[in-house]
């Protein structure tokens, strides 16, 4: 296999990766690398694109969907087995030596960011700005988490009766299982990993099929950064190699971001099993019915400007992405003459290229879903943007519903669908929202304080967006994760994260 960092490219440390004309030549050396893997070919004839393998990593992926059951069962054995021999050294590290692992590895990830970028872009088609997004916050989850883990982990001594010391320490539990989606394939994949490796766990990471080289090229950095090699090994696969880690009853512990059915799988799959089988903590995240609400108080040009961010941005492929867009409906017609224009500004096409917006979607299954969402809607659709013909662009598009109620499930992708609501009737609005059973992210657009109080005290949601975008949650300051449908807790990139990583543990002595 090829290096994974492609070596010999220049090193772009102190390059502005911020500028996007830069950013357009650090990408232009990679591009040459760079098969283009979302351009799909259209044949003489055809209308539609053709699902055509033109994607390398895809290609080893297809070929271990090849494996036999037997297969991904010895290399799941074969995982735990070693993660399991790894973790009472690793665990007995002190804390102190693991954290400056998660320092040295964000260190090296700043290091590679343009490497990781660019792998990025080729295998999940981020654009430039959102490749560039994604390392920053895996950075980020590994100094938090680093920093927390100092404070947070160490041991306490508690007062208790005279003559007693009690001593709570926070240990790792054993080996924890992550699984990363494919949407945030480095930072996700990097933040669950990190969180439990310095709690004192060894980890046996699964990423998304879908992106199993930029997880490879994480775990590589981490391995260099100082994790000894079995205490984090990766399994790549799919929904089967997840099934035969689950199976093991040595798994202390599951992070999953994912699909909420993937989640109810995993949470009925760890409770299989022999008799004696612990009961083990699971950390899931998965999506939202993710609606934003516009008042006629809100300022236009702003609600535009983030109905743009939230619902089309990374082509609509984040679980906090805007889904259903609720204005009332005294400014639809404004807000939708506004939004229309501002969607025709869009740039859609080759992720790699600096001036790109949106790229193409993740795979061609996503592509046949949205596209089939799309025509089941046709009628109803007010605005779609033209996108390039060869490729997986789905065009971002708004879809008009008469009643709010009809959107019963999360379409993950650049589509945002719109219904209207009446002055005084604010609390029913949320009552709707809630009662869809998702609770990630919410937006209100207002200039009313009470207005923004009312939704603060209504919403069951995990992130409340106030006049802002409604993505983009920024680590140690807006720790995100939902409740109900849309997961357990606790948030990632929170104070409160890296506890439900470890084993409790009291000791009481008398003096
Ligand atoms: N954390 C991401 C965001 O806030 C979503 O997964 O957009």
């Amino acid at each position: 296999p090829r290096d994974l960092f492609m070596p010999e490219r220049a090193n772009s440390a102190g390059v502005d990766l911020d500028d996007r004309d830069v950013l357009a030549e650090v990408m232009g050396e990679v591009r040459g690398d760079i098969s283009h893997p979302f351009a799909l070919s259209l044949s003489k004839g055809q209308t539609e694109p053709q699902a055509k393998s033109l994607h390398p990593v895809q290609g080893e992926a297809s070929t271990s969907s090849a494996r036999t059951d037997l297969d991904i069962g010895n290399i799941a054995q074969s995982a735990l087995n070693r993660a399991h021999a790894a973790f009472p050294a690793w665990a007995a590290t002190p804390l102190d030596a693991r954290a400056a692992c998660l320092d040295r590895l964000a260190d090296l990830m700043e290091a590679r960011r343009a490497d990781l970028m660019a792998i990025a872009c080729q295998e999940a088609f981020k654009t430039i700005p959102d490749a560039l997004a994604e390392v920053r916050e895996a950075v980020d989850f590994c100094r938090y988490y680093a920093a927390q883990a100092r404070t947070g982990l160490a041991p306490v001594t508690l007062p208790g009766p005279t003559g007693e010391r009690n001593v709570l320490r926070m240990e790792g539990r054993g080996v924890w299982l992550c699984i990363a989606p494919w949407n945030f394939p480095l930072a996700i994949f990097i933040g669950q990993v990190a969180a439990a490796l310095v709690a004192g766990n060894a980890v046996v990471a699964k990423p998304a099929p879908q992106t199993p080289r930029i997880a490879a090229a994480a775990v590589a950095l981490a391995h260099e950064a100082g994790v000894p090699q079995d205490a984090l090994i990766l399994a790549t696969g799919g929904a089967d190699m997840g099934k035969a880690l689950t199976a093991d009853p040595r798994i202390a512990g599951v992070a999953f971001t994912g699909s909420v059915a993937a989640a109810k799988a995993i949470a009925r799959a760890l409770l299989e099993g022999p008799e004696q089988r612990p009961i083990v903590p699971l950390i899931a995240e998965t999506g939202g019915i993710n609606c934003m609400i516009v008042d006629s108080t809100a300022l236009p040009e702003q609600v535009v400007r983030d109905i743009v961010i939230s619902g089309f941005q990374s082509a609509g492929q984040r679980c906090s992405a805007l889904r259903l867009l609720l204005v009332q409906e005294e400014v639809l017609d404004r807000t939708l003459h506004m939004l229309k224009g501002a969607m025709d500004a869009l740039v859609i096409g080759d992720p790699t290229d600096s001036r790109t917006d949106i790229g193409p979607v993740i795979d061609k299954a996503a592509y046949d879903r949205l596209m089939a969402h799309r025509k089941a809607h046709q009628a109803q659709i007010v605005h779609s943007v033209a996108v390039p013909k060869k490729g997986l662009f789905v065009p971002p598009t708004l879809i008009r519903l008469d009643d709010p109620a009809q959107l019963d499930r999360e379409i993950f992708g650049p589509i945002v669908h719109v219904a209207t609501w009446r002055a005084g009737t604010l609390d029913t609005v949320i009552a709707a929202i809630n009662a869809k059973g998702f609770g990630l992210t919410m937006g209100l657009h207002s200039r009313i304080a009470r207005t923004a109080a009312t939704v603060e005290g209504l919403a069951a949601v995990g992130n409340l967006y106030v006049n802002r975008s409604m993505i983009g949650a920024v680590v140690g300051s807006q720790p995100f994760g939902g409740e109900g449908l849309s997961g357990t807790g606790p948030k990632a990139g929170g104070p409160h994260y890296l506890h439900r990583f470890c084993a409790e543990r009291v000791t009481s002595t008398d003096t």
